[in-house]
């Protein structure tokens, strides 16, 4: 493995690679649910490049950028272990100037949910993918189905840039008791939190159970979730998307993700479910 932190280096790096490259950026504190894309990407391609950069164009006022837990030395070792050809690791420098000419998130798709909560977060995303994806040349890029209306607005940024990359989305990591992973979980601070964080995944499986049971009333199963998730400090929001992230009153089997953002203690969590 090369550890790369310049474009030039990076890119000279890559010039050397012949055949098909997998493409997986991350934040870094890497965990199980990033090795699973890592690991998709190994399989699937000749070469695997990988990057870790804790993007601050997608981090609003008073989040975490400072505080994001960052164990560089540990995601090196990973990356080694799962044999990645390319790990580039650049700086805030590195990646922007002064002055930038931006790309943003859609009217509509790009400002609910997610968009609505953390206005802004979405364009400073897309701006560093775009960035990512033409530095990595790569031929397939992963993305997790964690962050749906991400993966969702990355999908579309490639659709309507024309860009000659396959996005390929990648299932949800959760740990034994049904909690996604994320970066994030390290500031659940007791088992009480840990335990509460587990309303998210139950409410999500509830729901799937009333769909299979035949229930299709979004506001019917919308309740049923409200219920199991009062126990968490804030529900956010609970959305019936399709998905294309068009709002829902029916559930459409093979059509439908159904989202779920809460705050438990300090950490924001998301989770969502694919019918
Ligand atoms: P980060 O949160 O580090 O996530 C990197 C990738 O891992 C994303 O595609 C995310 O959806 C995926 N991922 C995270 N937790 C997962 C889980 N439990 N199961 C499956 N996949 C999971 O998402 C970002 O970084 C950034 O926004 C980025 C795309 C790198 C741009 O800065």
């Amino acid at each position: 493995m090369i550890i790369v932190k310049t474009i030039d280096e990076l890119q000279k790096a890559r010039k050397r690679l012949s055949g098909s490259i997998g493409f997986v950026p991350t934040m870094g504190a890497l965990h199980q649910g990033h090795l699973s894309l890592i690991q998709k990407a190994r399989s699937e391609n000749e070469h695997l490049i990988v990057s870790i950069f804790v993007n601050p164009t997608q981090f609003l006022e008073g989040e975490d950028l400072d505080a994001y837990p960052r164990k560089d030395e540990a995601d090196i070792k990973i990356c080694e272990v799962a044999k990645v050809d390319i790990l580039f690791m650049p700086t805030v420098d590195t990646m922007y100037e002064d002055d930038e000419l931006c790309i943003g998130a859609p009217a509509r798709r790009g400002y609910l949910l997610e968009g609505e909560k953390r206005a802004g977060h979405f364009d400073g995303m897309l701006q560093v993918v775009m960035k990512l994806l033409n530095l990595s040349g790569a031929n397939r890029a992963y993305f997790g189905k964690k962050d749906a209306q991400q993966l969702a607005l990355i999908s579309q940024m490639v659709k309507n840039y024309f860009m000659d990359i396959t996005i390929v989305p990648c299932e949800i990591v959760r740990d034994e008791f049904g909690l996604a992973l994320s970066s994030r979980n390290v500031y659940l601070k007791d088992n009480d939190e840990k335990e509460r964080a587990l309303a998210l995944s139950r409410s999500l499986k509830y729901a799937t159970k009333m769909v299979m049971a035949g229930e299709l009333d979004v506001h019917k199963i919308k309740s049923e979730m409200t219920n199991i998730l009062s126990v968490v400090d804030k529900v956010e929001y609970v959305a019936f998307v399709t998905r294309e992230f068009k709002a829902l009153k029916k559930v459409e089997i093979g059509n439908t993700i159904i989202l779920v953002a809460v705050w438990v203690g300090k950490p924001r969590l998301i989770d969502n479910i694919w019918i």
